[in-house]
């Protein structure tokens, strides 16, 4: 749990990081600094990476979310001191778990759209359970049969290895998890599977002990915020439902014990910003780019993403940064907006005459987003 002296106030934080925060809106609640951090600043450690952790993106044509992307990715690239790096952390589109292949290409190439425009940094990708595909049959209209059916339209549109995967940057490791597991009805439960637990078993063996690891999961290993939901008090029992927090955190901490050079478990889902510090290890949840999916902030939540610098003696640095964004009122059924940008990939312009679904693509190019919105 995280500690009075491991939540410093602004004006502490800002005092001990100097001109390293100047330009940057810090959101309240949210700024939390482990030992580890204080360790960092007065060693004055070398940092050999800064990172941006953005999750849950949500993109969708409504609610502005492309635009709220937009801005975040602006944000982030425009620090004065700048990340190296993007980890997207997981529920990249709204929706393709319970979405047909039509809503769901919809959202992918709208989010393809905006990071192939404006993003100019690296990114490596997590994967979220709104990220696979169809898991939900009933509301997908799904078979199972399709081709990239579930975990696999998630790893091809993120263009990464494997739904699990490592890599090595900057002196650090990096594993990305895939903590979303099928209950074996329409939903899922946040665990890793044996053939996962085993490789990261394996993984961890055989990353030398002195290189610090940082792993990335979309639902969090370890979460105090997790409590907050449902009306506990009333009910006289906390819980935390399967889907909510990795059920088997019991054994990855078990086999986190056995290698000191875990240092920091990122996650996203909840929408919320928390820090927990465990036998050695950091967890921190990192809200989410889309607040409460579009809609303004999630209960103490603002929209926005985690800053970490890492440094070469394990030690780390972290702040969620708030980027600004104003939410867009509810969509109204009576006026509607045409929106065309469709021009630029030399598709035919969107009739006037507007149809009676809540929006439509007018073409099948990969990158047109031409629609009709409701305001
Ligand atoms: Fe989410």
């Amino acid at each position: 749990m995280v500690s009075n002296n491991q939540l410093l106030d602004r004006r502490r934080f800002l005092s001990l990081s100097g001109s390293s925060l100047a330009g940057l809106t810090l959101a309240t609640c949210s700024i939390v600094l482990g030992n580890e951090v204080q360790s960092a600043l007065d060693k004055k450690a070398r940092r050999t990476l800064r990172l941006a952790h953005m999750t849950d993106l949500h993109v969708q044509p409504e609610r502005w979310a492309d635009k709220g992307l937009t801005a975040c990715l602006h944000h982030v690239q425009n620090l004065k001191d700048r990340a190296d790096l993007i980890i997207t952390g997981g529920d990249t589109v709204m929706d393709s778990f319970s979405q047909d292949d039509q809503r769901a290409t919809l959202q992918w190439n709208l989010f393809h759209s905006i990071m192939k425009s404006e993003c100019s940094l690296p990114v490596k990708s997590c994967v979220g359970n709104h990220d696979t595909w169809g898991w939900n049959k009933k509301k997908s209209k799904t078979s199972g049969q399709e081709p990239h059916w579930g975990k696999q339209r998630a790893i091809d549109e993120l263009k990464i290895p494997n739904r699990f995967y490592s890599f090595d940057q900057a002196g650090w490791h990096f594993i990305i998890l895939d903590g979303t597991h099928t209950d074996g009805k329409n939903g899922y439960i946040a665990k890793l599977d044996e053939e996962q637990f085993s490789w990261l078993s394996s993984d961890l063996a055989n990353t030398p002990s002195s290189k610090p690891v940082l792993i990335v999961s979309h639902q969090p290993i370890l979460s105090i915020a997790s409590l907050f939901r449902g009306d506990n008090q009333n009910e006289g029992v906390w819980t935390i439902p399967s889907a909510r927090m990795l059920v088997d955190a019991g054994i990855l901490k078990d086999l986190f014990k056995k290698h000191p050079d875990v240092k920091l478990c990122l996650s996203g889902h909840l929408h919320l910003v928390d820090c927990v510090h465990y036998c050695g290890v950091t967890y921190l949840c990192n809200g989410a780019v889309s607040g409460a999916w579009w809609k303004g902030d999630n209960q103490e939540c603002d929209e926005g993403y985690g800053l970490i610098d890492l440094y070469e003696d394990g030690t780390f640095a972290h702040q969620y940064v708030a980027y600004n964004w104003t939410p867009m009122p509810e969509p109204k059924k009576e006026s509607m907006i045409l929106r065309d940008n469709g021009a630029q990939f030399g598709c035919p312009k969107v009739p006037r005459r507007l149809p009676q679904c809540y929006f439509q693509t007018a073409c099948n190019a990969p990158f047109c987003t031409q629609e009709i919105r409701l305001l």
